[in-house]
């Protein structure tokens, strides 16, 4: 968008999160609150984003090097308008509107900021806040009008009189302003007041004496502008985040059995009659393709599911699974994992950066470590690769067809041709022929018992 730059502010401690992780570097559904912010605001295609870092800034800076941002030093967070007159030097020959959010509000939707911006340009104000009615509209600051209904400033929870208390229309923390307008009425803020901050929110009022145009952008519910000061906030819009996404993935046709319990990343991606049970969490950018099954109890991270798969209380981790797959109960798929069409990994089994061939099944009790498993293998109960000397990790192959008993110890590195028969209870140590049958554990000797006594 031209014409449009962003301010984000982002310096405060956050002194009742009470953690030695900067506020806005705290998670909601899997992401930095700050992310979730520069996401929304990054569809708006401002000009510049600017952040006012302050508190743990080298983390913050660190976190998103990798974005283009400029970033502006708040050494002293000395108040909301404090850090945004940080920003003037590298937005100073700027001439369109300014953006201004808040790191700690996270719930914001990209639509709403455009329905704002909207606002703010066709009826060409000075200066929009967003606001919402709040049933408890407890230390956020009150939007004071006239008895016209127009808007003539801000109070804060802390300077606000008995009655300023009862409004409930309160400040989102977000606003738009003619760049001239915000400078102009910077200069004029003290830090007189309950806080001893400079407050942004004081610009209002000074526009509005000023008799520069003040509007307010109300927006329905509360929502969208949860400031999070606190980790009961932070668990609030983790709540409201994921009642969000659970309820979008419904409406594009997936069950979710159990909507309260179910929680699924902004970013993942659900295939239509795909059911997903009770505790199942679904994070980052997991996709899951149509007709699957997920849960209960399940944990996938950063995964693609296929179609038609079957996953009972499991953890899935960075993998790929391809259709009709079944998990489970009771697996842990680890990262660099790949599991082919119509295979099956069972109860208590762990597979490690393996490929599991077409077909192949590894039902009961086993781990398979840094292994190529081609396709229609059958793995026997307790089998397992041994893939690590203490020192390196080594490689196991088996070729299609082949069947491994149950309690084979697989030495690696080791190479197991195709449709070869390992015998149960074997130590496998060398390579074995495609087509032989391998057995390598001591003969049986079967004694008369001594009597006892
Ligand atoms: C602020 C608003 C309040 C609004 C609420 C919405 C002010 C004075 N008040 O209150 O009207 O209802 O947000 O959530 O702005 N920050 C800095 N540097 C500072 C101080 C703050 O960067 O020196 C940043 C914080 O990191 C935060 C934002 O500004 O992202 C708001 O500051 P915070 O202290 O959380 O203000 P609130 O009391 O929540
Ligand atoms: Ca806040």
């Amino acid at each position: 968008m031209k014409n449009l730059s962003v301010i984000i502010l982002a310096a405060g401690e956050g002194t009742r999160m009470k953690s030695d992780t900067p506020k806005v570097l705290h998670k909601v559904s899997g992401a930095a609150m700050l992310e979730r912010v520069l996401n929304a605001v990054s569809g708006l295609k401002p000009e510049k984003v600017c952040v006012v870092v302050g508190h743990g800034a080298q983390q913050v800076k660190k976190e998103f090097s990798d974005r283009n941002i400029i970033f502006v030093h708040q050494a002293k967070q000395l108040g909301s308008g404090h850090a945004v007159i940080q920003v003037r030097k590298v937005l100073s020959k700027y001439k369109g509107n300014i953006l201004i959010l808040c790191g700690d509000a996270p719930l914001i939707k990209q639509e709403t900021l455009k329905d704002l911006l909207s606002f703010h340009i066709r009826q060409d104000i000075d200066a929009t806040v967003l606001s919402a009615e709040i049933d408890n509209p407890f230390s956020y600051g009150r939007i004071v009008r006239q008895p016209s209904g127009q808007v003539s400033g801000i109070v804060e929870e802390k300077d606000a009189q008995p009655l300023q208390k009862r409004i409930k229309e309160v400040n989102s923390g977000i606003y738009c302003f003619k760049s001239q307008k915000l400078w102009n009425s910077l200069k004029k803020i003290n830090n007189k007041n309950n806080k001893g901050e400079y407050y942004l929110t004081d610009t209002i009022s000074i526009l509005s004496c000023s008799g520069a145009s003040i509007g307010a952008y109300k927006i329905k519910g509360f929502e969208e502008i949860l400031g999070i000061n606190s980790r009961i906030d932070l668990a609030k819009a983790e709540k409201l985040l994921n009642k969000r996404v659970v309820e979008k993935v419904m409406i594009e046709g997936v069950t979710v059995i159990d909507p309260e319990n179910t929680y699924i990343s902004p970013e993942a991606k659900i295939g239509r009659d795909t059911i997903i049970y009770p505790g199942t969490i679904i994070e980052c950018d997991t996709e899951i393709g149509h007709s699957s099954i997920v849960g209960p109890n399940c944990l996938i991270r950063s995964s693609k599911i296929g179609s038609g798969c079957v996953i009972r209380t499991s953890f899935i981790y960075d993998s790929i699974l391809h259709d009709n797959v079944k998990i489970g109960p009771f697996a842990h798929i680890r990262p660099g994992t790949v599991i082919k069409e119509d295979a099956r990994i069972g109860n208590f089994t762990e597979v490690k950066k393996s490929i599991v061939g077409r077909g192949s099944k590894v039902s009961h009790l086993a781990y398979i470590g840094d292994t190529e498993l081609g396709s229609d293998i059958n793995i026997g109960a307790g089998a397992i690769t041994c893939n690590y000397d203490g020192v390196n990790k080594h490689k196991t192959q088996i070729g299609d067809g082949s069947f491994v008993g149950s309690n084979v110890n697989l030495v690696a590195p080791v190479r197991i041709g195709k449709n070869v028969l390992i015998a149960a209870g074997s130590t496998i140590t060398e390579d074995v022929p495609s087509g032989s049958l391998a057995i390598a554990r001591s003969r049986q000797t079967v004694k008369p018992r001594k009597k006892r006594g």
